[in-house]
């Protein structure tokens, strides 16, 4: 069944539960650290030609049920006018970070065919080489999620810089926020009529806050991004992790699946998620490192958690990990699909 995650997704009945992998490309896979050697992933992603065969990558080796475009959450910033660079070793680095009202008047809002284009042109091809095998998904990080990179200059452990503008100047954070939630929600929008038949925004930091200020200084932003990409009419995941404590928020800011990460128990997430949504999830990713009876008793836990109620599609709670084998995702996917098939 080649759309069973699209009908997932819908909420429709599906033979097996549908499984992919956040960052099913990458490290992890031989064939994508050989390419790596002689590109960077900028470089990668930039030439739609290398994104695209670096996308189908993981649909080759592994019986996945969706694939999803090779791009970066960071690239969106440079149409900004930040200047991204991958540090080996490092991570990400935004060498002109956000930090005052005058560095958010100053950024630029190029249209996104322009900025974003060969993403584009990666989702149009991967579309073209894909048909008929599983359905492409686009995506985009959140509004909050690249504002606290743009804002932090990278990673960070306790946001103290986003924070502290939300504090200091809600106007400059309402600002950047307003800007980058049109942004997002165009991005999304440019991948679907390019082609890519579902859309997950990544609010992956959207856990480091207090439930009174996600509402407040977040969840406008988030929803507004996806009220625009939901016009495209393709379904929409929001994904976050660490947002247990305030998931009713996260669901109210929007998406017809929403992610959720093993902090919490996935039956749990579903009660308080409530009827008519989807939900992806929820292993935690380093149980792809353990042997294969705990992976395996782990991922049982999962589906009967889910309880084979249409509208659960296996993920990990958070993208696969570098130290992981292909063969115990393969066996994991296989195992997925023979023990959730539907009599
Ligand atoms: O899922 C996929 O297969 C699609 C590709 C994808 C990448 N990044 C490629 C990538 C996706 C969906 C992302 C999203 C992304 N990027 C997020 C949100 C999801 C998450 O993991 O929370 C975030 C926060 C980023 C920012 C980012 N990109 C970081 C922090 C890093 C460095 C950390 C690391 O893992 O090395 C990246 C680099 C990056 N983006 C890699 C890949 C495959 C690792 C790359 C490499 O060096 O080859």
């Amino acid at each position: 069944m080649w759309d069973r995650f699209l009908r997932a997704c819908r909420g429709l009945d599906v033979d097996r539960t549908p499984v992919w992998f956040m960052r099913q490309a990458g490290r992890y896979m031989a064939e994508y650290r050989a390419l790596r050697e002689r590109y960077g992933i900028l470089e990668l992603i930039k030439d739609p030609a290398l994104a695209t065969e670096v996308t189908l990558q993981p649909v080759k080796a592994l019986p996945v049920d969706a694939a999803i475009i090779f791009a970066d959450i960071l690239t969106l910033l440079e149409g900004l006018g930040l200047d991204l660079e991958f540090v080996r070793g490092e991570g990400p680095v935004i060498h002109n970070p956000v930090r005052r009202a005058a560095d958010v008047a100053a950024l630029r809002d190029p249209a996104v065919e322009e900025s974003l284009g060969y993403t584009l042109e990666a989702v149009r091809l991967t579309r073209g080489e894909l048909e008929g095998r599983c359905p492409l998904i686009g995506f985009s990080g959140a509004p909050f999620t690249l504002a606290s990179y743009a804002i932090e200059g990278g990673a960070s452990r306790n946001y103290e810089r986003a924070k502290g503008l939300m504090g200091e100047d809600p106007a400059a954070w309402d600002r950047l926020m307003g800007l980058l939630a049109e942004r997002v929600g165009r991005y999304l929008a440019a991948q679907a009529a390019a082609g890519a038949q579902a859309l997950q925004l990544f609010d992956s930091w959207a856990g480091a806050l207090s439930p009174a200020d996600y509402r407040r200084f977040v969840l406008p932003y988030s929803r507004q991004a996806i009220e625009i990409a939901a016009r495209s009419g393709v379904p929409v995941i929001h994904f976050s992790t660490g947002t247990g404590a305030y998931l009713e928020a996260v669901t109210e800011a929007g998406g017809d699946v929403i992610g959720v990460d093993w902090r919490i128990d996935l039956a749990e997430a579903w009660r308080r998620i409530g009827g008519g949504r989807a939900i992806q999830g929820n292993l935690d990713p380093v149980l792809l490192q353990a042997p294969w009876p705990r992976l395996r008793e782990a991922a049982d836990a999962v589906l009967l958690a889910a309880g084979q109620r249409p509208g659960h599609i296996f993920n990990l709670g958070h993208g696969i990990l570098p130290a992981t084998s292909v063969d115990q995702v393969r066996r994991l996917v296989e195992h997925v699909h023979q023990a959730s098939a539907r009599p």
